[in-house]
Order: C-alpha cells, then structure tokens, then sequence
C-alpha cells in the first residue's frame, strides 16, 4: 500500500490521467466509481479531458460502489443523479454501459452485481473514498473481509449525517446496497482518496494498524497494488512517518 500527499486539485489530475492512459490503452476499460465529494476532483479532470477531445468514454463500462434503496433515480440524492450531474452526462459514455447496485429489478437483482462485474471482465480501475470511522462503499465497522454486494442498514448516525442533503430527516433512506469488501479487493488497480481534517484518524489507522474489521479500509492492506491519495490534511497524522510521500 502507497501513501501519496498532494492538494485536492493534484489528486484529480494524477488519477484522471492514470484513467485517460487506461483508456487509450483499453478502450473498452471497466471503470469502478464512488460517489461523495471525494472523486469530484477526478470526475472533474476528466470531463475536461473530455470537452478538450483527449479522451472518449464511448467504449468505457462502469460499476459503483453503491446506491440508496426507496430512491428513484431521478432523485437529486439518488447516487444514479450524482452520477449523471457529475460525470455521465458531461461525457460520451453510453449510459447502458453505467451500472449501480439495486434492487429495483427484482429483490435479489444485487446478488447478481458481482457476477456482472466479473461478466465484464472485472475492474480495471477502482476509486474509492473513506468515512470518518473508515468505512468504503457503505461496508462500515464490523464488515467482514470476504462480504460481496449486499444490503446494509444505515446506522443512525449514518442517517442523521446525510439528513442534512434532504428536506426531512424522515426521507433519509434507510438501507443501500453496497459492493462489499471482497467486491471491492477483485479489482485490478485501487485508489483511495482521502481529503480533510475529519479523514485524518482513519488514515493514521489505516497506515499504523494491523488489518482489522474495526477498520474496513484495512482490507486493502490485503491488495497488492493500492495507492491512498491524501491532501495535507488526511495526512496530517502521518506526514512524520512516511517515507516516500511528495510535499505540496
Ligand atoms: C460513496 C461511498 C462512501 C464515501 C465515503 C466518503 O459511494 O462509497 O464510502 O466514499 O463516505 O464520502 P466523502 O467523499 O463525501 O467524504
């Protein structure tokens, strides 16, 4: 595991290009996204990219990690919304080729998600971001290592942070389903990205400690080619201790 200090803004350039270099190599490259505001800095790089011709997304396939249950998807706070504001509807991606875990096809249509994934050749690229308690995707604490896609029910703390995005804390959902942490450690390359003062204990966790379900982000310790993107804030924590890491 890597551990790279950079601003907000470098950090969506070097994972934007390592996209862009992915793609010219595998035009038909699968991609696994997050949401949050993590990877907006990436999503951003890469629309750009775009509107400047240096990359097409016509052939691109991707999975997110997870999505609300009760949403329809075109609720603004859906993740599939999200997804289409921040990224798909900027680029020439073929919105057949987006996939978000649901259950909306049928009640155990996430069990399938793994499968799809696999079906498409598995993730090239996966982005991920991290919770204050170091919770990916919504696999929080306690989550065992070799959980697949799954539906979680939200913890009230959970539910009492994201009311803020809704007009009543009643129409916060209650449960998503999520890629689980075996999902998520099939991919081919990992980054994480990690911005903020609030991210600062989950980072020196994930670098100082031993794997643990305490900390579901430690499972990429499991992972043979992970890199954790962090601006000087995430990594504030660390900064003592890490070696090989570029100053801004
Ligand atoms: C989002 C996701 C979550 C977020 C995490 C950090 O798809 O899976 O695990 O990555 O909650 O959120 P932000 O980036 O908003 O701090």
């Amino acid at each position: 595991m890597k551990f790279e200090v950079w601003s907000e803004e470098e950090i969506g350039k070097k994972i934007g290009e390592e996209i862009i270099e992915l793609i010219h190599r595998k035009e038909n490259a699968v991609l696994g996204l997050a949401t949050g505001s993590s990877p907006t800095c990436v999503y951003r790089y890469l629309t750009e990219a775009y509107r400047e011709r240096r990359v097409s997304f016509a052939k691109v396939t991707t999975f997110n990690l997870d999505e609300y249950i009760g949403l329809s998807p075109d609720h603004p706070q859906s993740y599939r919304s999200f997804m289409n504001r921040h990224l798909f509807d900027c680029v020439d991606i073929d919105l057949k080729n987006t996939h978000l875990p649901s259950i909306r096809d049928g009640e155990d249509a996430y069990l399938h998600y793994d499968k799809r994934i696999e079906e498409a050749g598995n993730i090239d690229y996966q982005i991920l971001g991290i919770g204050s308690n170091g919770h990916i995707a919504f696999n929080e604490p306690g989550t065992p290592f070799d959980s697949l896609t799954h539906i979680v029910y939200l913890k009230e703390s959970t539910i009492s942070d994201n009311a803020r995005f809704f007009a009543s804390r009643d129409e916060v959902p209650v449960s998503a389903v999520s890629m689980g942490l075996s999902s998520i450690l099939k991919a081919k390359k990992i980054v994480l990205i990690a911005l903020g003062k609030k991210k600062k204990e989950a980072i020196r966790r994930l670098y100082e400690d031993d794997p643990s379900v305490d900390l579901p982000a430690s499972a990429l310790k499991y992972h043979k080619d992970v890199t954790i993107y962090c601006d000087p804030d995430a990594a504030s924590g660390i900064l003592s201790k890490v070696k090989d890491y570029a100053r801004v």
